[in-house]
């Protein structure tokens, strides 16, 4: 057992903010379960009276919060982060689709991962849902580095049979067939889970799509991911190739990929059917708001989620940095360009529950990861809120919490990642 004394953050189900100025948090294992959970959380004095004797660790001055959750990255575009291009198609082609292919051999794959996940913990991500890339040995090398670290992460291998260079693209058949002996292999196993990945509608032929939702059909449990009404010729490319159908998101439904547990990326040009859609199939919306200021995708609304379960995402490549910070930073921007419209701005408590809590639920991991509520897994991250000077000056001037989390969000970076902890190990990963 292990327990932290820090001004711990969580989450009430309203998605309501709680602080505990002087707090404590008290996890360890639990039988049955793949890992450390929350035993008890809350204001010192009460909870330590709880566990007379317990040996604390005195973090007094730091912040304890959730670990972050990602909703959308790729693990193999470490490389492809911040590469210049006219917008997604053309930095798909000249960038992304050229160095995914290097997965192909296991040892790249392999190096990556740890780079990857090294990368997550020195910003405070506990929890991720990746793509992968094309190729078997992308999936099996994330799963076994993340096996390794104890994480609770989520991936899948890309389908895309068309539409994509020799050496990234794959073998319908095939391609269906290496997902289906992947789930058997990693879905369950721990804390990992699968994810069924077409990329995005251009890149699966009809039978690819169709196959990927009878995956999904046959496995209820295991994720979906993929992109959806990012960037305005992507969307003339999918009406091109599906003149009939009502949208981009329609052509999704069709293939029976719209369902709890399936996740799209982006969602910037969906129409209020669409909206409805997603609604009425519990299907979560990953907001990348860093990936389409960098991509000129445009600017997600954040008044049309009402009801539709969603969060925040890097989308490292497209996105330009791993930090949960930067991508808060770049979602009050995003709300901004549109508050003149809508009205709508994001407090610094739905920022930080967008990228923890929220971002659980949207994948249907609510209690599970993403809060320090009891029985949650004890995923962590300890915040020194005097990182840099300018920091410490300005969260000295806070009024209030909420006022020091949008501090946090404005000017912190990894420097404020003191400690990542990882449920079942809890130890230092930063
Ligand atoms: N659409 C299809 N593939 C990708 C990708 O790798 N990144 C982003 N941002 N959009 C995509
Ligand atoms: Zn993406």
């Amino acid at each position: 057992m292990k327990a932290i004394r820090a001004s711990v953050l969580r989450f009430d189900d309203e998605a309501r903010a709680i602080w505990e100025r002087d707090g404590l948090l008290v996890m360890g294992p639990v039988a049955g379960a793949p890992c450390w959970q929350v035993l008890d959380v809350g204001p010192y004095d009460a909870v330590h009276a709880r566990w007379p004797g317990l040996d604390v660790d005195d973090q007094r001055g730091h912040w304890l919060v959730p670990g972050f959750v990602d909703m959308h990255v790729h693990y193999p575009q470490i490389d492809v982060i911040a590469s210049p291009a006219d917008g997604l198609l053309p930095w798909l082609e000249r960038y992304t689709f050229v160095h995914e292919q290097r997965f192909a051999d296991p040892a790249v794959a392999a190096e990556a991962a740890r780079f990857f996940f090294d990368e997550l913990a020195r910003h405070g991500v506990t929890t991720a849902l990746s793509f992968c890339t094309s190729h078997v040995a992308s999936v099996d090398a994330f799963m076994a580095q993340a096996q390794t670290r104890g994480l609770r992460m989520i991936g899948g291998k890309v389908l895309q049979d068309q539409h994509s260079p020799e050496g990234l693209r794959d073998e319908t058949e095939q391609s269906l067939l290496d997902s289906e002996a992947l789930i058997q292999r990693w879905h369950g196993q721990g804390r990992l889970g699968y994810a069924i990945t077409p990329r995005f509608v251009p890149t699966s032929s009809a039978a690819q799509l169709a196959g990927a939702g009878e995956l999904a059909a046959r496995h209820g449990d295991v994720w979906v991911q993929s992109h959806v009404a990012e960037n305005r010729d992507e969307i003339a490319w999918v009406a091109s190739l599906y003149p009939q159908a009502r949208s981009y998101l329609a052509v999704y439904e069709q293939f029976g990929l719209l369902r709890p547990r399936a996740v799209y990326a982006h969602g910037i040009h969906l129409d209020a059917d669409d909206w409805d859609l997603l609604r009425a199939h519990e299907t979560a919306i990953a907001t990348s708001p860093s990936s389409n200021l960098f991509l000129g995708s445009g600017f997600f609304d954040f008044a049309k989620t009402l009801g539709v379960r969603h969060g925040l995402a890097s989308d490292v490549g497209g996105g330009m940095s791993f930090s949960p910070f930067a991508t808060m930073r770049a979602a009050h921007v995003v709300a901004r360009e549109n508050q003149s419209k809508t009205g709508l701005t994001l407090s610094p408590e739905r920022l930080w529950w967008l990228h923890t809590a929220g971002a659980a639920q949207a994948l249907d991991l609510a209690g599970v990861v993403g809060n320090l509520q009891v029985g949650a897994e004890a995923d962590a991250v300890l915040l020194n809120p005097q990182a840099t000077p300018l920091l410490a000056r300005r969260i000295a001037q806070a009024e209030s919490w909420a006022e020091a989390m949008f501090a946090m969000v404005v000017l912190g970076d990894e420097r404020a990642v003191v400690r990542t902890l990882v449920a079942p190990r809890l130890e230092a990963m930063a």
